[in-house]
């Protein structure tokens, strides 16, 4: 069975109100799907503009997503928001584990695999991050890096039907530095293998690149055999780009 493409716009903090309206409605009018079309599509605003955003998506064919969720439902904890909630105003899919919240908020595998946890019990489909730095792969350790995140972050009940890998090399992200196909072909070729060995339908689950995915690139990198989709950062934020990615990944 061939796995359905996902392709994810996180649109980081960008985007007022009214240009998150816009965008969104740029994009869902832009996408339209022939029947029996099997690629998903998947836009993560910022939290506060996630229900301005899901009602220019209503009726659409594109999802709406969080960035990331808390691993408690509900509770003292200010600035927060829960996957029960994001669940309950529309949301499909939640981000969890990207490299800006592993590093600037100092999110280990552990707190990653708890939000992951929290998504899959909210009924979200979690896209847990992982990727090296580039100190990590100059020292030659990019293939035990990303099992020590895979074994770490990916909650054991985790299935294909509810769980999404991103491979986010740190070093490609926002610096326009885009990971050589070989690059990618062999860490999603180890992730696949360590989903494998972890999983029973290890196989089935869909693995985006993410890092400087733009239209002139998109094509090469979703052609490769264990690249399901992509996560796309500034590239999601201009609605043409947006789409030219999206049909990439329709082929
Ligand atoms: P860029 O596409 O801007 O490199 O961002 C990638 C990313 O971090 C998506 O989550």
């Amino acid at each position: 069975m061939t796995r359905p493409s996902l392709i994810a716009g996180n649109w980081k903090m960008n985007g007022m109100l009214a240009d998150a309206r816009a965008l969104a409605k740029a994009i869902a009018g832009g996408h339209r799907p022939a029947a029996g079309n099997r690629s998903d599509v998947v836009l993560c605003p910022p939290a506060p503009l996630l229900l301005a955003v899901g009602e220019a998506l209503a009726g659409s064919a594109v999802a709406l997503g969080g960035q990331d969720c808390h691993a408690k439902p509900s509770g003292a904890f200010t600035g927060d928001v829960s996957a029960r909630l994001l669940a309950d105003i529309g949301c499909r899919y939640v981000i969890v584990g990207h490299s800006e919240r592993r590093t600037l908020h100092g999110e280990s595998d552990a707190t990653v695999r708890a939000k992951a946890e929290a998504a899959l019990a909210a009924g979200l489909i979690a896209i847990i991050c992982v990727g090296e730095t580039l100190a990590e792969r100059e020292a030659g350790a990019t293939a035990s890096v990303l099992e020590r995140q895979i074994d770490g972050s990916v909650p054991a009940a985790a299935a294909a039907a509810t769980t999404v890998v991103a491979y986010e090399p740190v070093w490609a992200i926002g610096t326009g530095k885009v990971a050589t196909t070989a690059q990618v072909a062999e860490a999603h070729g180890g992730l696949r293998r360590r989903l494998a060995r972890n999983h029973a339908d290890g196989g089935e689950f869909r693995l985006l690149y993410g890092g400087s995915v733009k239209p002139d690139n998109a094509g090469e990198l979703l052609a490769l055999p264990d690249v399901d989709g992509a996560l796309v950062g500034g590239a999601s934020l201009d609605a043409g780009q947006f789409l030219a990615i999206v049909a990439a990944a329709r082929g």
